[in-house]
């Protein structure tokens, strides 16, 4: 199974945790590609040629990203806008979306009862809406969180976690309305 795992980071030098687990990434082969994508496209000017080629060549992709303000990083909304484009997108059909977010809050506050008051899964839905739009399979999100806070050892179990998931092929999906 060909692996893109496309990490939209702004300040990858700033970064602990995607720094981390995209270094992991990295490790595992050349099934797996990682491309930085703030580094590919500083002025936010995607290569929309260049990137639906990548999408085409791959069996999973893989979004990496810190949540900003309940979302993604500017440069992914960019992404989406440019490469996903209507017709062409439709040719994703089959492939696998596995979205790798990391927060700086606690897993425990991404509830109905807890102070932000929303799961994370209800949080990336848009990406949900649009995998299910563009008839990829949404895999269950690989999450990371309370990274402001997480110890050096839980975030290289984490990594581990990671490689492991990257390595699978019979991860869980996340059906429509799931
Ligand atoms: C502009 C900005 C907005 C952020 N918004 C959120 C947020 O909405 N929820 C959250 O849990 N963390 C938020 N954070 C924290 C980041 O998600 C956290 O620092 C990041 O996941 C850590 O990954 P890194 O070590 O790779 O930078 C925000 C950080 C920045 C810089």
């Amino acid at each position: 199974m060909k692996t893109l795992v496309l990490v939209f980071h702004p300040d990858m030098s700033a970064s602990r945790a995607n720094r981390l687990l995209a270094a992991k990434a990295e490790t595992l082969g050349n099934d797996v590609t990682v491309r930085y994508m703030y580094d590919l496209y500083p002025d936010q000017k995607v290569d929309v040629a260049a990137e639906q080629a990548a999408l085409e060549a791959a069996d999973r992709v893989v979004l990496q990203f810190p949540m900003y303000w309940y979302s993604t990083p500017a440069l992914l909304k960019q992404w989406q806008d440019d490469v996903l484009l209507y017709g062409w997108a439709y040719g994703s059909t089959g492939k696998e979306l596995l979205v790798a977010v990391s927060t700086g809050g606690p897993g425990d506050a991404y509830s109905h009862e807890s102070s932000y008051g929303y799961t994370l899964t209800e949080l990336l839905r848009p990406l949900q809406a649009t995998a299910n739009m563009v008839q990829m399979t949404y895999l269950e999100p690989f999450t990371t969180t309370g990274t402001l806070t997480i110890t050096d050892e839980a975030l290289a179990k984490r990594a581990e976690d990671y490689a492991a998931t990257l390595q699978s092929t019979d991860l869980p999906v996340l059906e429509p309305r799931g």
